[in-house]
């Protein structure tokens, strides 16, 4: 069975409702990056950052995965595919996925400040600030802020190495190491980017589909899938 990995981003939930982070009225566009998804942020304000997050869980339960989601799910039924994301959303889980590496966490999930450990579900809840991990230290979202290291880095890179096809959406490849990650592919590996946009060049040869996440995969999928 041959093997796909999707490296996708936030592009692939905007038809679900939520905001990336870098088009226009883009969630960087109206919060300072620094203050709520970086360690230096919850350092100097971990109120601010808490309440940040509680805001987009809240907004989360009430999003659906959309049809990229789900087709990339049924890609399984042909493929092993691996889902590497940078979303922190749950979409790809919804729309049925079932294996997925989160690169930047997991917002259902929190942790103990104190080394990101005792992680456990919280669903949509909100964490009250002050609140205590299982270690007595704060608990926190479990996410990767700028600053901090990507845990699943090495994981993710395996993966891309013994990838035959290379599905990066809804991406804009602005930030590493994520959008580091298509180097590792074969140099035999099909490689497909679908986006309205233009992305950040990629020194590699790619099948570039100008489309959104929805239309984009409806695209591959006829083009991947037998009937
Ligand atoms: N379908 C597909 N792609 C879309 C759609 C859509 N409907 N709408 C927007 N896009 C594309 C944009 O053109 C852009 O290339 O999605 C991409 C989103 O890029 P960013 O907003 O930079 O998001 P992302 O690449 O996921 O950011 C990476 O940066 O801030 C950090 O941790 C955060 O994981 C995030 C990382």
């Amino acid at each position: 069975m041959k093997k796909i990995v999707v490296l996708s981003g936030a592009g692939v939930s905007a038809e679900s409702g939520i905001s990336t982070f870098r088009d226009s009225d883009g969630l960087w566009e109206n919060f300072n990056v620094e203050d709520v998804a970086s360690i230096e942020g919850w350092y100097r304000n971990p109120e601010l950052m808490i309440n940040f997050y509680n805001e987009r869980r809240r907004q989360l339960e009430h999003c659906q995965p959309n049809d990229a989601h789900k087709i990339i799910a049924e890609l399984e039924r042909q493929y092993e595919v691996v889902v590497v994301t940078q979303n922190i959303d749950n979409l790809h889980e919804k729309g049925g996925s079932t294996n997925i590496i989160h690169l930047h966490g997991e917002l259902t999930k929190a942790c103990s400040e104190r080394g990101k450990t005792n992680v456990v579900d919280i669903g949509y809840r909100d964490i009250e600030f002050g609140e205590k991990a299982a270690d007595g230290a704060l608990l926190r979202p479990f996410i990767v802020w700028f600053g901090e290291d990507v845990p699943l880095l090495t994981a993710a890179a395996e993966q891309v190495r013994k990838a035959d096809i290379l599905i990066i959406i809804g991406t804009s490849l602005n930030v590493y190491p994520a959008a580091g990650l298509v180097y590792y592919a074969k140099d035999d590996a099909e490689i497909y980017v679908i986006d309205p946009k233009e992305v950040q060049p990629i020194q590699r040869k790619v099948t570039f589909i100008r489309q959104k996440a929805t239309d984009g995969m409806r695209q591959l999928r006829a083009q991947l899938m037998k009937a």
